[in-house]
């Protein structure tokens, strides 16, 4: 039985990137492991968060993971902040990686964008943080969206040198899950950048969340080419927006790309869309309605999530005081 970390920002809604990438795989990973999944507000305030909303959008968030079915009894949710050795174990972690290795990633570049004297230290050590979110559980399971794979090099950088810094075996290696086809979403207003709800100005997202109307809006705006669909997966080679919204109907409806340009190749996007409209609005729906009614009774959230940071606590805290042992503190 393998131990399973994974980790979501509770900024806005999760999207349907969210949910393929990284929500319905959770899901899935709850039989024959042990699952934590946590609610990352700390990684949420390396970029400004309204507190009345950040606190709201947690509870929603754990609301929408309940309802897509991760199991609070099965699995562990919790948020971070209410588990202190992530910090803590942060901490020591800013202090083993080196500045170089933080430097290399695109992420931390792409979200820096041109003004990188303008951003805060956290985004810059937030992979820091995510390797001690996994590392203070020895999770060696992570199973996240391709778009974090670099981190998680670095994460198993730093075990290692940590191992090797206090000649010790004690961290373990981590093995990404990246999940095939689905690992990324690209957003419906530009289809080279990713469906992400920290991208804040591209409102095209698909939230879990949305009302039909909504979804149906959003996916007839999506960009699409001029061209009809292709008949095969191969001609969808250079055209990122038609590839997307194929990906995104094989994803939902359990098929290949290819079985999809089988049944709609020769189309045109309109058409294609009212399908693929159908489908998204099903398999939200459900989601949705389950969502909303969790989120009425935000007092049970909350006693969800005490209730999981303490099983949580109960496993990180006595590893990060070891680790703190041995590094002489
Ligand atoms: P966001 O980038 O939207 O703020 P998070 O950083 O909270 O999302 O990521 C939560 C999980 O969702 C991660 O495992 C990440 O890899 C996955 N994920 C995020 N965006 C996408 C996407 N567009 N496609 C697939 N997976 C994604
Ligand atoms: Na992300």
């Amino acid at each position: 039985m393998a131990r399973i970390f994974s980790g979501i920002q509770p900024t806005g809604i999760a999207h349907l990137g969210n949910y393929l990438g990284a929500i319905r795989n959770w899901v899935a990973l709850q039989e024959g492991n042990e699952s934590i999944y946590c609610l990352v507000d700390l990684h949420a305030i390396t970029v400004w968060q309204e507190p009345a909303a950040l606190r709201a959008q947690t509870r929603t968030n754990a609301a929408l993971l309940i309802a897509c079915g991760i199991d609070p009894e099965r699995s562990i949710l919790f948020h971070q902040s209410a588990v202190h050795a992530h910090a803590r174990l942060a901490w020591i972690f800013n202090c083993v990686a080196r500045f170089g290795w933080l430097n290399r990633m695109t992420q931390f570049k792409d979200k820096a964008g041109k003004d990188r004297e303008a951003v805060s230290t956290g985004l810059f050590v937030y992979p820091n943080l995510m390797a001690a979110d996994i590392l203070a559980y020895h999770a060696t399971e992570v199973p996240v969206g391709e778009d974090q794979s670099q981190h998680l090099e670095l994460a198993n950088d730093i075990a290692q040198k940590f191992n090797h810094d206090y000649g010790v075996e004690f961290f373990p290696a981590i093995h990404p899950r990246i999940i095939g086809g689905t690992a990324r979403i690209m957003s419906l207003r530009d289809g080279t950048k990713k469906m992400s709800k920290s991208e804040v100005s591209d409102q095209s997202r698909i939230n879990l969340t949305d009302d039909d109307d909504t979804i149906a809006q959003k996916i007839r705006r999506a960009k699409t080419d001029p061209a009809d669909l292709p008949d095969h997966p191969e001609r969808l080679e250079g055209r990122p927006e038609a590839r997307n919204l194929v990906g995104i109907f094989a994803a939902l409806a359990d098929i290949s790309p290819a079985e999809v340009l089988r049944a709609h190749g020769g189309q045109g996007f309109g058409p294609f869309k009212e399908r693929l409209t159908e489908l998204v609005v099903a398999k939200l729906t459900p989601i949705r309605t389950e969502t909303l009614r969790l989120a009425a009774a935000p007092d049970h959230i909350d006693a969800v999530l005490q209730k999981g940071a303490a099983r949580a606590a109960a496993i990180a805290n006595p590893i990060v005081a070891e680790a703190e042992r041995l590094v002489g503190l």
